[in-house]
């Protein structure tokens, strides 16, 4: 099971890709795509059914045997997006010596210290011209190899370094991306590598390529380590182990009474403000539209959204050994725990004690253990996805995850047995 997660991870740079790939693996379970431009159509029971938005997010639903009005629906949610640096628009400057370095934004909240001195590669979409100008062609990038870093100053320049430094967004984050071979490649440097990897699929031209949403991520791959391999070290896990949970739970429970809903937003790291994020109604859209073929009327999808649970899955943090004093004295989970529910009394998270309760016992029921979080109260703490969607859909829920060291790092440090655990409590929820 490992494996396969570990497979996805290193399938997944960015979220263009993940979601893609969820995509992909519920086409080959039977899934059909919905084109929201159309009449949903007729929905029958056992239909399995899925939608995307942006090429970013995606929603599986696989209806129950009782209708939505009757039976409500069982909701998982996570994001596809992670902390990484956007490429800007004319990105290359040239430098002493023809080093080509590349200009970028921060997307979310990286520790960006990681980010430095190791092998990074570009990936995301690129726009193609089409036939008609309001659709153009979508072409996602993988550049599947080494490509660029991000250099450290030496510690002989600054002899600090090792109290902590103050990092520039702009000055400091700015990965190498070669050294010109011939005036040819003043300024096309980035875009010759692009058209290569596109073309190694289907030719493309230099002039029919209109923009681009392109990031950086790790080129290193996902590994499990420790003395019996109990940790697992990637990039993403927050929230992308989530996302590959739920869709082992969703693929692999059995047929239920009640509807299934696997929900992967893009964007949660930047607020979930899009059309393709947390905070959309497009979610509740398709649900509104679902519901209604079923049973006729617009009823039938309040009911549903009553009837409703929702389990918000997002990483949470794992007890340190290094920074103890950082975690609440009651409540720290650890690595290896099983899932965490999490609870905020300011609200920002959907838990509470009935949702916990309900969550608790879905556990127990798939022989899993459950821990819960609290932040250190002089520690502010994040927010996530359960509340912003609560906002469009007043949905009963938790918000949990897997209990993650290192959190937003460019290499973050998961448990093996939890993914384990994850996928058991997610499917134990999706039959119950
Ligand atoms: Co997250």
């Amino acid at each position: 099971m490992i494996n396969r997660l570990l497979d996805f991870l290193n399938a997944s740079p960015v979220n263009f890709l993940a979601a893609r790939n969820l995509a992909a693996e519920l086409e080959r379970h039977g899934y059909r795509r919905i084109n929201p431009c159309e009449p949903i159509g007729k929905i029958a029971v056992g239909d399995k059914l899925y939608a995307t938005k942006n090429d970013s997010s995606v929603y599986a639903f696989e209806i129950g045997q009782k209708p939505m009005a009757e039976s409500g629906f069982h909701i998982i949610c996570a994001h596809c997006d992670s902390p990484t640096f956007r490429i800007k628009p004319n990105p290359e400057i040239t430098c002493e010596g023809g080093i080509v370095k590349l200009n970028t934004e921060v997307y979310g909240g990286p520790i960006m210290s990681t980010w430095f001195d190791r092998p990074l590669t570009i990936a995301g979409r690129v726009i193609v011209r089409g036939e008609d100008p309001f659709s153009p062609e979508t072409r996602l990038l993988h550049v599947k190899r080494p490509l660029l870093q991000i250099s450290n100053l030496a510690i002989h320049f600054n002899r600090e370094v090792n109290d902590g430094v103050k990092l520039s967004k702009q000055k400091d984050m700015l990965p190498i991306l070669g050294i010109i071979n011939g005036e040819l490649e003043k300024g096309n440097m980035l875009i010759n590598i692009i058209i290569e990897e596109l073309s190694k699929e289907k030719e493309v031209k230099k002039e029919d390529i209109l923009d681009f949403d392109l990031y950086l991520a790790d080129a290193s791959p996902a590994c499990t380590f420790g003395a019996h391999d109990e940790f697992i070290s990637s990039g993403r896990l927050d929230d992308l182990s989530m996302c590959y949970a739920g869709l082992e739970a969703l693929l692999h429970s059995e047929t239920s009474d009640t509807t299934k809903v696997l929900a992967i937003f893009d964007n949660e790291e930047t607020g979930s403000q899009t059309k393709q994020g947390a905070a959309s109604p497009f979610l509740a859209s398709l649900l509104q539209r679902i519901a209604t073929a079923q049973s006729g009327t617009t009823e039938a999808f309040h009911q549903a959204v009553e009837r409703a649970f929702m389990v918000s899955a997002d990483n949470a943090h794992a007890w340190h050994p290094n920074y103890s004093e950082k975690y609440d004295p009651t409540n720290h989970p650890v690595l290896g725990g099983g899932p965490v529910v999490k609870f905020n009394a300011a609200q920002k998270y959907a838990s509470d004690a009935v949702s916990a309760a309900v969550f608790a016992e879905i556990c127990k029921k798939a022989g899993v253990p459950c821990q819960r979080f609290v932040n250190h109260s002089d520690v502010a703490g994040g927010s996530t996805l359960g509340n912003i969607l609560a906002s469009s859909l007043p949905l009963r829920g938790v918000d949990m995850g897997n209990a993650i060291l290192a959190m937003h790092s460019c290499r973050e440090t998961g448990s093996v047995n939890d993914h384990t655990f994850c996928v058991k409590a997610f499917t134990q929820f999706y039959n119950a």
